[in-house]
């Protein structure tokens, strides 16, 4: 499966608006009844405010109505940046796969990707 959403990830990048880095970003979440939302990355000519494509995907799941503990997978064209590491623990993504610098398609939890991580105090 993280192969196909792998590719969807890829199809969708060509999507992505950047026309300031030209670093195009596609990204695939699968949620646990099996629903698929693509995002892209969506950059600003104030270029803080660009959204990376893991997030961009991320935000359609939960405008549908999904949580934490909902979404199964993720597959992104790059290596998730740090910020978007914090976004994938923090809705607790088993499966994180992405491209690494070896051009290895890799899989990660999100807690994997960002250990010992802080967490709000209850
Ligand atoms: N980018 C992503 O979309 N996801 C990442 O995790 C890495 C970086 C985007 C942000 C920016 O539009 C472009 O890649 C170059 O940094």
């Amino acid at each position: 499966m993280s192969h196909e959403l792998y590719e969807r990830a890829l199809a969708v990048s060509g999507r992505a608006y950047a026309p300031y880095s030209e670093y195009l970003v596609g990204a695939a979440v699968l949620t646990n009844d099996g629903k698929i939302f693509e995002g892209v990355n969506v950059e600003n000519a104030a270029y803080p405010l660009g959204v990376c494509a893991e997030k961009a995907a991320l935000v359609k799941a939960v405008s549908e109505g999904y949580r934490p503990g909902d979404i199964a997978a993720i597959a992104i064209t790059a290596s998730p940046c740090g910020g978007c590491r914090q976004w994938l623990y923090e809705f607790r993504i088993g499966e994180v796969t992405f491209l690494n610098s070896a051009g290895v398609l890799a899989t990660y939890s999100a807690a994997e990707l960002l250990p010992d991580t802080w967490d709000l105090p209850s």
